[in-house]
């Protein structure tokens, strides 16, 4: 019965964590999938996080099913999280937010109600951008375009040429735009830039859909929402879809939300209702372990302030390993530009390597880069970053 088949060639991140598991160097340096490791190479537990798991655990909370939308509290604070306790868009009750299981599962239910109330409007990905956008944007049926966005020449930004091709769009498209930590470039819009595009995607009538996995890595938690704030206030209508997999380290709780922002309440109003519908028929309701999670650590003072030093820590560890990197291959290659590292944010670089010195990489010294050439930084540590930078001087 299912002979016919087509035979999965695997996912290109998550297969090569999976590569990098069984790989038995011990020299060995993930450098691949997009997840914080700290100084020792270990996927941190955030104190707020464990003592939010303890507060829960000692109360003995029963388990229900959520609402459809997710937990109240935890809708709450995202909204205050994204938007700002005192936005207008949140007084005036036209942001409808969903908890979802990962921003994952925040684009399926955007990407299928998309599809059944605006099948019309294809979906504009940067170039490049995240391996599962277009999969999930397609899988849901609708058509994916790419948009100018990296600049191999000077691993930065082609503004104009992504201005220009923006302006070009019908009406209703919607455009997919990284709020900061540009996944997998690291090239991301200054704040002077959003306040040019944003006229645009106004005058253009199109339809924004802002990821943002990466919140605090870029320049801060309040600094890495500007995009967010500054749409709402224009008043134009977007997609958000936000994580805590990265911000929390607590990537298997699925821990994410959806937000619309919409013209008014009651626009709001019907948008949450066929929300509700397009999850019920996906997974039905959210996990209740990541909204007691979120929930606490937004709004519990000591906790949110213990995240928030957490969160700036880890910040500073990555850049401080750009400047390592950058250091030992500006003195190993002197006659080679390697700025990107340092101007690029998040937790990745595009480093302009060939598929075949990632292979050369991988093969030779065991360090692991996705076979774009994306490097995720936040792999290296005090430890493997002289080791990787000689390594990668060498295949260069
Ligand atoms: C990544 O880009 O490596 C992460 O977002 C993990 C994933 O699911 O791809």
């Amino acid at each position: 019965m299912f002979a016919h088949l087509d035979p999965y060639a695997g996912d290109p991140i998550l297969s090569l964590n999976d590569a990098f598991q069984k790989d038995p160097r011990k020299d060995k340096v993930n450098l691949s999938i997009g997840i914080y490791f700290d100084d020792a190479g270990r996927i941190p537990s955030l104190d707020a996080v464990s003592r939010a798991e303890a507060a829960m655990l000692a109360e003995a909370r029963p388990k229900p099913y959520l609402p459809i939308e997710g937990s109240p509290a935890m809708r709450q604070a995202v909204q205050q999280l994204l938007f700002g306790a005192d936005h207008e868009a949140l007084a005036s009750g036209r942001v409808v937010t969903l908890q979802t299981v990962g921003s994952s599962g925040g684009l399926k239910v955007a990407a299928d109600f998309m599809h059944r109330w605006l099948p019309r409007s294809a979906v504009w990905v940067s170039d490049p951008t995240w391996d599962n956008h277009r999969a999930m944007f397609e899988g849901a049926g609708l058509a994916v375009h790419a948009y100018p966005y990296y600049d191999a020449a000077t691993g930065g930004l082609k503004f104009d040429a992504m201005l220009q091709s923006l302006q070009a769009l019908p009406a209703k498209s919607l455009v997919l735009l990284h709020a900061c930590c540009h996944n997998p470039t690291g090239v991301d819009l200054s704040p002077a830039q959003w306040e040019t595009l944003i006229p645009l995607i106004k005058a253009r009538e199109l339809l924004p859909f802002i990821d943002l996995a990466y919140q605090g890595y870029g320049d801060g938690i309040e600094e890495d929402a500007f995009a967010i704030r500054a749409l709402a206030r224009s008043g134009v209508r977007f997609w958000v879809a936000n994580s805590f997999s990265k911000s929390m380290s607590v990537y298997g709780e699925r821990a994410g939300a959806l937000s619309l922002v919409c013209a008014d309440r009651e626009e709001a109003a019907l948008v949450m209702g066929q929300l509700q519908a397009t999850v019920r028929r996906n997974y039905s309701s959210p996990p209740i372990h990541a909204a007691g999670i979120v929930s606490l650590v937004l709004t519990d003072p000591t906790l949110n302030a213990s995240w928030r030093a957490d969160v700036d820590a880890m910040r500073q560890r990555i850049q401080a390993m750009r400047h390592s990197l950058h250091t030992v291959l500006a003195a190993k290659r002197p006659e080679r530009q390697f700025d990107y590292f340092l101007t690029q944010r998040g937790m990745f670089s595009y480093t302009g390597l060939s598929p075949a010195q990632v292979d050369r990489l991988r093969d030779e010294f065991g360090v692991y880069l996705v076979r774009s050439g994306r490097m995720c930084v936040a792999g290296l540590n005090t430890g493997n970053v002289e080791r990787t930078a000689a390594a990668l001087a060498s295949v260069i």
